[in-house]
């Protein structure tokens, strides 16, 4: 295992406090703000989630969690790239590199972990029509914005994708979870890939690589506590004014339940819970291009 988990995304926008203000009410918690960099952190361990320079609006690239040191100089070799102190909050030591498309790539060992912040309430217990046992409590939970656990995938552009999904492979060791072909099967257009994590449970898509006339961003997706903070975080984001994309409804590939917003610079962020998991075991699917994919309840996507 090279990588142990994607830990943020990287952005620039040209109004850091208009973005401070947008992603504080879709759920992150402020960290860091020095003059040229907005950091910001989810209530999960993770040094932080989201990090924007001041500039051009731009989707910069990712993070990783590296799992050893050894698999830091493996990266570093690969990318030609040296080993140096990480610049970021929680420091530890990083490489950086790019993807085929010219996104930066930053893989980190040895950051330190920030305590986890409670995020208000119990897990939900269920009554579905089998099985009652939520027995004389009442599930009231408290309004406001989402409380996001951690980043945890983005969605890209390429005009490349199976050339895109072939380096990720030999690159990062990655794996598709499932492929989207248009006619034969062999003309793949997009892949859900997931990370390489032996045995371990890892999610069903870290990455998503969907064909496109030129690189960009889909969107970055953070994964909330549960069902209720996606829908009360909904309301929030409602009562705010800001612009939403898609959702509520359960996606196809990965099964989340998810919810769009679109933020100040034109950029989409989702918000997600109950993804699938896959390990090494889990067969790579393959699956025709359609609207029946998309999702398995929820609004149609928008212009479809
Ligand atoms: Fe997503």
């Amino acid at each position: 295992m090279l990588i142990e988990d994607i830990e943020f995304v990287t952005f620039r926008h040209p109004d850091l406090a208009a973005v401070r203000d947008f992603m504080v009410d879709y759920g992150l918690l402020d960290l860091q703000h020095d003059g040229d960099a907005l950091y910001l952190r989810s209530y999960g361990d993770a040094p932080f989630s989201y990090v924007s320079t001041q500039g051009e609006a731009a989707f910069v690239g990712v993070g990783f969690r590296v799992s050893s040191r050894e698999a830091l100089d493996t990266l570093a070799a690969r990318f030609d790239s040296p080993v140096t102190d990480c610049p970021h909050p929680g420091g530890g030591l990083y490489t950086v590199g790019a993807d085929p498309d010219g996104r930066r790539l930053e893989f980190v060992f040895g950051a330190e972990r920030l305590p986890a912040i409670p995020s208000g309430g119990d897990p939900i217990v269920w009554n579905d029509a089998h099985a009652k046992n939520r027995l004389g409590h009442f599930q009231r939970p408290a309004f406001g914005p989402s409380h996001i656990q951690r980043f945890g995938h983005v969605a890209v552009f390429s005009p490349d994708p199976q050339g895109v999904i072939s380096w990720y492979g030999e690159t990062l060791g990655m794996k598709a979870s499932e492929l989207i072909y248009q006619g034969k099967e062999k003309n793949v257009v997009a892949a859900f890939m997931h990370l390489e994590t032996g045995a371990a449970w890892t999610d069903h898509h870290t990455l998503a690589i969907v064909g496109g006339k030129a690189v960009g961003l889909d969107h970055a997706s953070f994964e909330c506590r549960d069902i209720d903070d996606v829908g009360i975080g909904h309301m929030v984001m409602v009562d705010k004014g800001y612009k939403h994309r898609w959702g509520i409804g359960r996606h196809f590939h990965g099964s989340q339940i998810f919810d769009y917003w679109t933020d100040p610079a034109g950029f989409h962020v989702e918000h997600y819970v109950d993804g699938d998991l896959v390990n090494n075991d889990s067969p790579t699917l393959s699956y025709p291009f359609g609207r029946d994919t998309l999702l398995q309840w929820g609004p149609a996507f928008p212009g479809l």
